[in-house]
């Protein structure tokens, strides 16, 4: 087990004590940014993002979520959090990046997305220089960064996907997610071929069920389109779910020892796990990204 993985190992005993420790052993290594999507929606994207975002942060790392989804029922309704402004208003000049800022639960920083990303790549040329300031101001205070992009192909969630270096496909067992994701995995490995792509399962029957169905995509990527992909892990159908998205909480905190809970922590064990390999030890912030965004407008423009 990796030191980051014992960290997080660490974080779930103390959770069962109830308790939030921070560990101070982390090892200073390259920042990421990883993109969550799946084909389908509605097959819990926004908890698994805010739950993961949560064991990292417990775990000494500092978090960023950025929540891009424009579906109704989205990382602020899913916390109960308001938001008067977005990375629209910062596009427009409104407020800046640090103003829309807003601390989550266990201490994660959210920034609500909305259509921003898309209406950031009209920016001007001096817009833009301003912007990358304030990205890497914000990359500066991260250790990891995760995008919740909402599910489909819609230009939104394209822009994202076309240039993350590493994606999570969300699927869960039923048949038409499942070619959802798949489809999803397709224009991945066209529009990015690249990106390290994982798949987790969620609400799934039993880790065997979960299994299959990862294994299954997995054989159709490898033949049709010839990638590996990396079964992350799945998470159960879990009722307690249920409950903490009614009270407006994170599972993670509101029921620590729920099956769902314990399998949060085992997949980002493994995420926090495979750090080196998929950064390929480079650095992935949100100035990374969206200079990578802004240079590909460009030069289709060329
Ligand atoms: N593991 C799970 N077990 C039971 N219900 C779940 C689980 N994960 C998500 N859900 C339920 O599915 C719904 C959609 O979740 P959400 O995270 O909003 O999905 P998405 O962001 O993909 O649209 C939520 O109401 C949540 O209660
Ligand atoms: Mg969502």
């Amino acid at each position: 087990m990796s030191k980051q993985a014992k960290s997080l190992r660490r974080v779930i005993d103390d959770y069962a004590g109830q308790r939030l420790h921070v560990i101070d052993e982390l090892t200073s290594s390259p920042q990421r940014t990883i993109a969550i999507t799946s084909g389908k929606g509605g097959v819990g994207k926004s908890n698994l993002v805010i739950n993961m975002a949560i064991a990292l942060a417990s775990s000494g790392m500092r978090v960023l979520v950025v929540d891009a989804d424009l579906g109704l029922a989205n990382i602020d309704l899913l916390l109960g959090i308001t938001t008067p402004y977005t990375l629209e208003h910062v596009a427009t000049g409104e407020v800046s990046l640090e103003d829309i800022q807003v601390t989550g639960p266990g201490g994660i920083k959210i920034i609500p997305g909305g259509s921003g990303a898309q209406r950031l790549l009209r920016t001007s040329e001096e817009e833009r220089a301003s912007l990358m300031r304030s990205l890497r101001e914000l990359d500066d205070q991260a250790d990891f960064i995760i995008i919740d992009t909402g599910a489909g192909l819609s230009p939104n969630v394209l822009t994202f996907l076309k240039f993350v270096h590493e994606i999570i496909v969300v699927t869960t067992p039923e048949p038409t997610s499942v070619a959802d994701a798949y489809a999803t995995v397709k224009t991945i490995a066209y529009e990015n071929p690249g990106a390290s792509i994982m798949i987790v399962v969620n609400m799934a029957r039993s880790p065997k069920n979960a299994q299959d169905i990862a294994g299954n995509i997995s054989v159709v990527a490898k033949k049709f389109l010839g990638i590996d992909l990396d079964f992350l892990g799945s998470v159960p159908r879990d009722p307690m779910v249920l409950k903490a998205v009614a009270m407006q909480q994170p599972f993670l905190l509101s029921y620590p020892s729920s099956n769902a809970s314990k399998a949060v922590i085992r997949l980002t064990e493994k995420l926090a796990g495979e750090k080196q390999e998929a950064s390929g030890n480079m650095r992935w912030g949100l100035s990374e990204l969206f200079s990578r965004m802004f240079y590909r407008v460009e030069s289709d423009h060329i």
